[in-house]
């Protein structure tokens, strides 16, 4: 293991009901709240009103961020900066997935900052501080409910760029029950869970050696999703499914499992780097470039795909090398998405291979990148186009 030091402050409140804790949460942080969400869907479903009445009844003056695009742009994180700075807001609260939580860790930085948002993004200027935000998730996903990450893109010059400044970006709390992703369509549903499955696997993929509990922990959790996720996509209001998305959605990307190692990344800044250029939605992508990703790198290390393989596909690996038993693996892997509906071709969100070079460029902007194989352009355009 590399040393380590965890620390995940984020109260974490799960369950059905849950969300009358907001009583108990919100007065800690004053009367001031402005309340960022996406394009309706909470309107829809009812969550609004009920979120809203909660405010009401603890006398909290609400203010209003609406609109935040899927893929959230600093251009709405700006909007909501200048409401926090105009109005003094006490405290934000996201109520809605990833891309909601992502751009209010943006707006909660923004409004301790003079500059622009996008220096934030761009690392230019350091986080010293941020306002105080919760969260109501309502799409089992990134893990952004427990964790300091943000992913902005900046539609102007389409980039797509993750950052965070832990303790300042993590959430105080964040409210997650069941019911609340009852609602997440198909479609969604299935990137959630081809994301989680992403995380993890980025995870898996690292340097540091010795760490056999968290590849069980890592393990255990992509067995679970695949246990879970064919019956979640067919019984979309089934408590228990959505319940142990939702748990796995954040254990992945919460800092437990990968304990000791940072792991690989190297697929999701690919991934970035194609929904900056055709604004897909990000577990499409992923679930188009990762299989790609192994496939390019198993090489590297055969055994660890192959423990991969064997541990989580159950791939026999009698009378096969380890990379013949890593390629079944992988092979495995493509099939269980494509069984649940996940996209398996860049064609298939009508992407040719037109742009592929902006692409790669835009991927390796920063240098070459991933912590277990480092990549170089050739590499990222060698992924794509296996990946049209
Ligand atoms: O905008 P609304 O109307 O709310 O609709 C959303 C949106 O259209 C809808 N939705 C969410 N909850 C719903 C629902 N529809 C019905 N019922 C509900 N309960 O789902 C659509 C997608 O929402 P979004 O928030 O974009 O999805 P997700 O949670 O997958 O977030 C994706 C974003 O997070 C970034 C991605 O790059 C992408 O920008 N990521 C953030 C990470 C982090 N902060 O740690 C890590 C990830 O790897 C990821 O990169
Ligand atoms: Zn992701």
């Amino acid at each position: 293991m590399d040393n380590f030091i965890f620390h995940n402050p984020v109260r974490l409140i799960f369950g059905k009901g849950q969300l009358s804790e907001l009583k108990n949460e919100v007065p800690k942080y004053g009367k001031k709240v402005l309340l960022v969400y996406g394009g309706g869907s909470i309107k829809r479903n009812g969550l609004y009103d009920k979120v809203n009445s909660l405010l009401k009844e603890i006398g909290a003056e609400v203010f209003e961020l609406a609109g935040v695009e899927p893929n959230p742009r600093v251009s709405t994180a700006r909007k909501g900066i200048d409401i926090c700075k105009t109005e003094g807001i006490d405290l934000l609260l996201a109520v809605g997935g990833g891309s909601v939580i992502d751009c209010t860790k943006l707006i909660a930085a923004g409004a301790k900052y003079d500059g622009d948002a996008w220096d934030i993004v761009l690392k230019k200027a350091e986080v010293k501080d941020a306002l105080p935000f919760g969260t109501v998730l309502t799409l089992a996903a990134t893990g952004s409910e427990m964790n300091a990450g943000s992913v902005i893109t900046n539609w102007e010059t389409n980039e797509k760029y993750g950052w965070g400044a832990a303790p300042h970006t993590m959430p105080k709390f964040s409210i997650l029950d069941p019911v609340n992703t009852f609602t997440v369509p198909k479609d969604q549903t299935i990137y959630g869970i081809v994301d989680m499955m992403s995380h993890t696997f980025e995870h898996y993929f690292h340097k540091a050696g010795n760490t056999p509990y968290q590849d069980r922990m890592c393990e255990t959790l992509l067995q679970t999703v695949m246990e879970t996720a064919p019956k979640a996509v067919e019984d979309l209001e089934n408590y228990e499914y959505r319940e142990t998305l939702l748990f796995c959605g954040t254990m992945a990307l919460n800092g437990m499992i990968n304990m000791g190692f940072r792991g690989d990344w190297a697929t999701h800044n690919i991934e970035h780097a194609v929904s900056a250029v055709y604004d897909i939605p990000h577990g499409g992508g992923l679930a188009i470039l990762f299989p790609n990703w192994m496939k390019h790198n198993l090489k590297n290390d055969p055994a660890r795909f192959k423990q991969m393989a064997v541990r989580v596909f159950g791939v026999d690996p009698t009378g096969k090398t380890d990379e013949e038993a890593a390629i079944e693996g992988i092979e495995k892997l493509r099939e269980f998405w494509s069984s649940i509906g996940a996209p398996s071709r860049l064609a298939d969100y009508d992407i040719d291979d037109s742009k592929i070079e902006l692409m790669a460029d835009k991927a390796i902007a920063n240098g070459e990148f991933g912590g277990f194989v480092t990549l170089n352009k050739d590499d990222v355009l060698s992924i794509l186009r296996a990946s049209l």
